[in-house]
């Protein structure tokens, strides 16, 4: 286990006060049951952006509260690392709108698109920069409004997906403390079980893409289900290893919301009971980049982490990416 060089210096999180019940849909003309979203997913209700609400102006509001937490002014962040799939502008950066709503002058900023592993690879990212010299503080964020970019015609992901901000603060480790073990990995291979096929320099913006409706998430749930379970199984085993941790170990595991079924697998998996494991997707659904950063503030502001625990955090997303982190808090 290596010496920790980042810790977790203050998290925040923000969703937009509107909720979407499972109940809501049939309002919506959608052919769904609270019974089968419940069953199939865990899913309860969902936080949804109005249409005042941006990625920025969201992770704003987690950056902000990250940075209170870390008593880290604007001025002192190095580098802004932001993980989106649904980004505000094609061009540029949804990071570069952060870093001028923050007024924070001195950092560079940059997005990462991982989709649901975004925040992680942006933890390992910002960790590395710190390792190099080249930062010294850093703000990690995963804000989506997947509201915008899912098919509200298709029953088989508009029940899924949620919108919200998570922010950290990383600062250089004292005391032990920090990221003990990372680990990250990519399969564009199967990148058409789970994309946007339209919209981008490939399939540009036209009538048709607008006709196939192909800008919008397109998903082999099925698929992608099997390919979560084994990716987020080996992603907890090489976390743990890096470590040299088992899941014994392990205070808490907070991994990526997407389906109960997968949450429990991932856990099973690692010998974690589930008492010590994080789950609120119950109430956001799916929010992708933001998943296991606003599920980190939720369960340090509750008190669920607390000093010297070990806390495992698993992810898997389109891509195909996975990658995990053991945090010692
Ligand atoms: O975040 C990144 C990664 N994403 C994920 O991890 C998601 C992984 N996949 C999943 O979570 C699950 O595959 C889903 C929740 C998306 C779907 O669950 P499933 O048990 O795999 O169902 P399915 O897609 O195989 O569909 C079963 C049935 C189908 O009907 P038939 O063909 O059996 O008659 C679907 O048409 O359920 C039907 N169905 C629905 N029924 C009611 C699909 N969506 C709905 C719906 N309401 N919303």
């Amino acid at each position: 286990m290596k010496r920790p060089t980042a810790y977790l210096a203050g998290i925040g999180k923000y969703a937009p006060t509107r909720i979407l019940k499972n109940a809501d849909f049939a309002a919506m003309g959608i052919d769904t049951t609270d019974e089968w979203i419940v069953q199939r997913t865990g899913i309860r209700e969902r936080h949804i952006a109005d249409a005042t609400e941006t990625n920025t102006s969201m992770s704003e509001r987690a950056a902000r509260i990250a940075m209170e937490r870390a008593g880290v002014q604007a001025g002192e962040i190095d580098v802004i690392v932001l993980g989106t799939a649904s980004p505000d502008r094609l061009l540029p950066a949804t990071a570069v709108e952060l870093q001028a709503a923050l007024g924070a002058k001195r950092a560079a900023a940059f997005d990462v698109m991982a989709a649901c592993s975004s925040f992680l690879y942006g933890l390992i990212v910002a960790e590395g920069l710190m390792q190099s010299g080249a930062a010294e503080t850093c703000l990690v964020v995963g804000t989506e409004k997947l509201s915008s970019i899912v098919d509200w015609k298709d029953r088989s992901t508009c029940v899924l997906f949620g919108d919200g901000a998570g922010a950290a603060i990383l600062k250089r480790s004292r005391g032990g403390r920090g990221i003990l073990s990372t680990f990250f990995r990519s399969d564009g291979t199967l990148a058409e079980l789970l994309w946007r096929p339209g919209g981008g320099a490939a399939l540009p913006f036209d009538e048709q893409v607008l006709q196939d409706r192909s800008f919008y998430i397109k998903m082999e749930g099925r698929e992608v289900f099997r390919h979560a379970v084994r990716s987020m199984t080996e992603a907890t085993d090489r976390a743990l290893d890096g470590a040299k941790l088992t899941g014994a170990d392990i205070d808490l595991l907070i991994p990526h919301q997407a389906n109960m079924r997968i949450i429990e697998a991932t856990a099973k998996h690692a010998a974690i009971p589930m008492e010590k494991v994080f789950v609120n997707v119950d109430r956001y659904g799916n929010t992708s980049s933001a998943s296991v950063a606003i599920a980190l503030e939720e369960a340090q502001a509750s008190g669920r982490i607390t000093d010297g625990m070990n806390v495992l955090l698993v992810a898997f997303g389109a891509g195909f990416t996975w990658a995990s982190l053991v945090i010692r808090f």
